[in-house]
């Protein structure tokens, strides 16, 4: 039998404690701590930059070799030779589904796309200009008041048609907020078109003009959503977690999610890039801004990520996707992506970002590529959003089926006052 590894903290006053030492399949060991509590001691982490939060078979990443697998399947081959509601049913399921299994599967995802009639009311009560992302966080939520049927998390079937119904709605709602963010009537969706085509059918056409797929940026859109289908336990996700871990309803859960995505230093990255590069707004202001980034005054970006420490393997595949989409479109001569491009090739050569291993991630490429395909700024984080519904439902599902599965409630470092008497206000 193979021996426990253990590590030994000795503590200031003698005692000693063990820490088992646990092992990935991939990946760092993994101190399991949980003696410590035990002995009346927590740990101090902010920002979880040494806390594994949870046991998971989903995604794996390597920041330092820039290695992206999900269930175990490079990133790349995904991007390459799958399709995104192949991918959710894998990260779903464990496994890439066999032939009758993946029209079966799509076949259900298709079933659900439409959203109770009355869904569609809750728009009204937003001003047009909301931004499309408080939109998602309001009507995604409101999804749990209409889908009592399917709430019991404790049973694999509601869990497998929470899931699937929010695979299928999140697209129709993401389009109804743009919809009615421009004032364009809702476009209800269409079974003959695929998922993503349906996506930009919904979000383009109107009653009175169809929309005629273009099967390049079809391709780049269904890209970016297998890119952005999971990254193992980042802000949004962990948000997901520990709204679930109370046992709350999935759809309240990943309405939680949209709401952590939102933030510039997550998923609203890719808003963040087009907004940085408008301020910037030529060409020849790229190196003055450069310097501004040098000096701390700005950060570019679309740069940098907290476990990439090499280029993330998703800005590979989205890079290649810009060219593709910018060359169908005969944009490579527009200003803006120019700019963009600029930006890339100084840091890349410039030793402040050499030295601090940043690269650009997938959201530098992302944001221009949603730009080329009509997309408007304020909607590139509800796409993002679009897409991790899947990796939010995947973890959900496996932390709900897991039977040791405790409600998350990390400790703190207390440094506020110690104990006082109450003063009356007329004496203070
Ligand atoms: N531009 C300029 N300097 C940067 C940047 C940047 N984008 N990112 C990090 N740095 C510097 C930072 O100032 C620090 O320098 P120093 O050591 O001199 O103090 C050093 O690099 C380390 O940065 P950090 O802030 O400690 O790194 P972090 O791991 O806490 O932050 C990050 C990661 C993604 C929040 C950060 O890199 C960032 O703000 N990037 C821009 C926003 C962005 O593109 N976010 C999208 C991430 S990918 C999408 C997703 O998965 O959600």
């Amino acid at each position: 039998m193979e021996k426990k590894r253990v590590a030994t903290l000795t503590l200031d006053d003698g005692r000693v404690i063990e820490l088992p030492i646990l092992e990935g399949t991939l990946g760092p060991d993994v101190l399991d701590i949980r003696n410590l509590a035990k002995a009346g001691l927590f740990t101090f982490d902010p920002g979880f930059m040494a806390t594994a939060s949870c046991e998971s078979q989903i995604t794996f990443i390597d920041g330092e070799a820039g290695l992206l697998y999900y269930r175990g399947y490079p990133i790349e081959q995904l991007a390459e030779h799958s399709d995104f509601l192949e991918v959710c049913y894998l990260l779903l399921n464990g496994e890439l589904p066999g032939a009758a299994q993946k029209v079966e599967f799509n076949s259900k995802v298709r079933q659900h796309t439409m959203v109770h009639d009355q869904l569609a009311r809750f728009f009204s009560g937003f001003r047009r200009d909301a931004h499309p992302m408080a939109v998602m966080v309001g009507v995604v939520g409101a999804l749990s008041a209409f889908y009592h049927d399917s709430l019991d998390i404790n049973n694999p079937e509601h869990r497998e048609i929470s899931a699937l119904r929010l695979i299928s709605k999140v697209p129709t709602i993401a389009a109804m907020a743009y919809k009615y963010n421009i004032g364009e009537p809702f476009m209800y969706p269409k079974n003959k078109f695929g998922y993503v085509e349906n996506f930009m059918h919904m979000m383009f056409a109107t009653p009175c003009e169809d929309y005629v797929p273009n099967p390049v940026l079809v391709r780049a859109l269904e890209r970016i959503f297998i890119l952005h289908a999971d990254h193992e336990q980042n802000a949004s996700t962990s948000t997901v977690r520990l709204a679930g871990s109370s046992g709350a309803s999935p759809f309240a859960c990943v309405s939680s999610g949209i709401a952590a995505l939102w933030g510039p230093a997550h998923g609203g990255a890719n808003e963040a890039v087009l907004k940085m590069l408008e301020e910037i707004g030529d060409i020849s202001r790229v190196e003055e801004f450069m310097k501004g980034v040098k000096e701390k005054r700005y950060r570019l970006m679309g740069f940098g990520h907290r476990v990439y420490r090499n280029m993330d393997p998703r800005a590979n595949v989205m890079r290649e996707t810009c060219y593709e989409v910018l060359n169908e479109l005969n944009l490579g001569d527009d200003p803006m992506f120019r700019m963009a491009l600029e930006l890339e090739q100084i840091a890349l050569r410039d030793p402040y970002f050499i030295e601090r291993r940043l690269y650009p991630n997938v959201d530098f490429y992302s944001g221009i590529v949603l730009r080329a395909l009509g997309v408007p700024t304020n909607m590139f984080t509800v796409i993002f959003a679009l897409a991790r519904t899947i990796g939010w439902i995947s973890q959900w599902n496996e932390m709900i089926s897991d039977a040791d599965r405790r409600i998350g409630r990390p400790r703190q470092l207390y440094q506020g006052a110690v104990q006082r008497d109450f003063v009356p206000v007329t004496e203070r």
